[in-house]
């Protein structure tokens, strides 16, 4: 026994007397009150990367592979930066290195709806406030922690940027704030959303998806009005706390604690593959929630919905009013092929979706009628109306203004069936009885001009 603690004691002091010596730190990953630093060209840690992506970073965390950083950054034409979080490459002495492979990820942003300038400023304040002000001095964004006896700002090893008070509580921290991405360690909590981007080259919040948890489970929705669910994983039981309901980003799977928390083990798990260097992952502007991984190069290792979904159960896959059937994008026709009512938006891309011919027009509701789409389906299903017949619900559908379509789901009898009058229609797609278990019929809303001869087609199974 004796020995072997000294060997142990002896180790233990070669490492330190290593760390001591050589490991002297050479990364910044804290600042104090009263800080200031400006977007400017002359900044310190300033690096431009291949792909025109540049950054100018403020903090950063550790040494040696892929590391947080908070700082300044753009892509492109490089006229408005974002104050944000990013994982970039960095050496032995925390250079960031590897301009031409490591480009900046960026994993959080602040207001990512007000891009700044060259000479922005970002202001640790004397009273505790981190802020964010453009070049002309506008206020652009804030932790509005004045008063809170904020005593320094922490990037913590795992990317979360830490406002912590004399006690090393903490007061803010980015984690917090999900913006579109989320990393290993992290937590979405019940109230909290990822929310995509725009477009991949436009990051403003215009995002149609999110992704959110609440106390019943993990859920992915298109933005309308209301949301619709694109999907879910539901967690059946009962709360056993009263701890708020989270998804954590683990190493190997993303983790719901729904009604149980930590230390007990999850109510239900998304198997991941195990993280061997950096990843994080993002919910897309197309509604996938990507995975990604260094490994000489960022790179997609997991499209993690998909594996759920099939690509036809992604609400834009086909755009507005299209249909996808085995990855390719139609819009809808009447059996009467010399009636049309929708039109591809672009006819050399059919994914972008279709438009209506006729626009609707509630004025003119008596000119309203059904476009029938049988055997199709779609990605949601929310019974406005159970156990009732297809010609109810049309009725039905045709008395609100804001129904866009009836969609009729029933078993082996027709006359006993839900319905469902969504005020808004993403892509549709066929339904494929052999794995839905279900009939399906979608009737589109359409406007008929007047004068028209031929009405939509109806149905024959219109009454019961
Ligand atoms: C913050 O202030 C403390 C105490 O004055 C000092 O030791 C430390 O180096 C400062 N840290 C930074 C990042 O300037
Ligand atoms: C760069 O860092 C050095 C040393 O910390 C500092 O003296 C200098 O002011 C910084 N330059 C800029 C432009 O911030
Ligand atoms: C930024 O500020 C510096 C110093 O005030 C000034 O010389 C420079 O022109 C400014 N740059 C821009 C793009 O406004
Ligand atoms: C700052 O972050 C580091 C690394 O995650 C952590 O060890 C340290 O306790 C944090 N310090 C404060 C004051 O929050
Ligand atoms: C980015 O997207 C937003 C929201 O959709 C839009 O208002 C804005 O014009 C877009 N910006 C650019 C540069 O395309
Ligand atoms: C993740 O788990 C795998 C398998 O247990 C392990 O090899 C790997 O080092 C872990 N990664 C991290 C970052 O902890
Ligand atoms: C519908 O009628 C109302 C009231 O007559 C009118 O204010 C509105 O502009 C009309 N809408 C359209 C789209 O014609
Ligand atoms: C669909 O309806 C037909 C005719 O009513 C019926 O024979 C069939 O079993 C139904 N399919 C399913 C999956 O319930
Ligand atoms: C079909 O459903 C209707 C309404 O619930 C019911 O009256 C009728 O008996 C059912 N038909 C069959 C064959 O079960
Ligand atoms: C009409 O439909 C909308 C959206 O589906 C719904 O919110 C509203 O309550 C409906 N109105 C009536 C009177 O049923
Ligand atoms: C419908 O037909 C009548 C008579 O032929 C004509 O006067 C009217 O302009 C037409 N209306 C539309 C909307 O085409
Ligand atoms: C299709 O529409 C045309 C004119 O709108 C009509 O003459 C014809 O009978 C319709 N055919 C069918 C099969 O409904």
């Amino acid at each position: 026994m004796f020995p072997k603690c000294w060997n142990f004691i002896i180790i233990i002091s070669i490492l330190l007397s290593l760390q001591l010596g050589d490991g002297q730190p050479f990364d910044y990953p804290t600042a104090n009150l009263s800080t200031t630093w400006i977007n400017s060209v002359s900044a310190n840690h300033s690096v431009d990367f291949t792909d025109g992506s540049k950054v100018r970073a403020i903090l950063l965390r550790g040494t040696f592979g892929p590391r947080y950083a908070c700082g300044f950054f753009c892509n492109g034409k490089c006229d408005s930066y974002l104050f944000a979080i990013f994982i970039v490459q960095t050496n032995s002495v925390s250079n960031i290195v590897m301009p031409s492979l490591g480009f900046p990820q960026v994993v959080w942003s602040a207001n990512r709806n007000h891009p700044v300038k060259i000479n922005a400023t970002l202001q640790l304040t004397s009273g505790g406030d981190l802020v964010l002000r453009d070049a002309d001095g506008t206020s652009v964004w804030s932790t509005n922690t004045r008063g809170r006896s904020v005593a320094g700002l922490n990037l913590t090893e795992e990317g979360n940027l830490v406002l912590f008070d004399r006690n090393n509580k903490v007061v803010w921290q980015s984690f917090d704030h999900p913006t579109d991405a989320f990393v290993p360690g992290q937590k979405l909590v019940s109230g909290q959303k990822l929310t995509a981007s725009a477009s991949i080259t436009n990051s403003t919040e215009g995002g149609l998806f999110s992704m959110f948890v609440n106390n019943e489970g993990l859920f992915a929705a298109v933005k309308a009005n209301p949301p619709q669910i694109y999907y879910q994983q539901v967690v059946v039981g009962t709360k056993a706390n009263k701890k708020a309901s989270y998804a954590k980003f683990q190493n190997g799977s993303l983790a719901l604690y729904i009604h149980s928390s930590e230390p007990r083990d999850p109510d239900s798990v998304i198997t991941l593959p195990q993280i061997s260097s950096a990843q994080y992952m993002k919910l897309g502007s197309d509604g996938h929630l990507r995975l990604y991984e260094w490994a000489d190069g960022w790179k997609e290792v997991f499209d993690i919905l998909t594996g759920y979904l099939g690509d036809c159960n992604y609400p834009t896959v086909c755009g507005k009013n299209g249909i996808c059937s085995n990855g390719q994008c139609s819009c809808p026709t009447s059996v009467n092929a010399s009636m049309n009512y929708f039109k591809p938006i672009n006819g050399r891309q059919p994914n972008l979706g279709c438009s209506e011919i006729t626009p609707l027009d509630c004025n003119a509701s008596r000119y309203h009628n059904f476009l029938e789409l049988e055997d199709m389906t779609y990605f949601t299903f929310n019974a406005d109306i159970t156990s009732t017949n297809m010609d109810s619900c049309k009725q039905a559908c045709l008395g609100n203004c804001s129904c866009k379509a009836a969609i009729f789901r029933y078993g082996s009898n027709s006359s006993n069936g839900d319905c469902y009058l969504p005020a808004q229609i993403f892509s549709l797609m066929n339904n494929e009885q052999d794995k839905t278990h279900y009939n399906s019929s979608v009737f589109m809303k359409v406007q008929i001009t007047p004068n028209a001869s031929a009405p939509a087609k109806t149905s024959p199974k219109d009454h019961d």
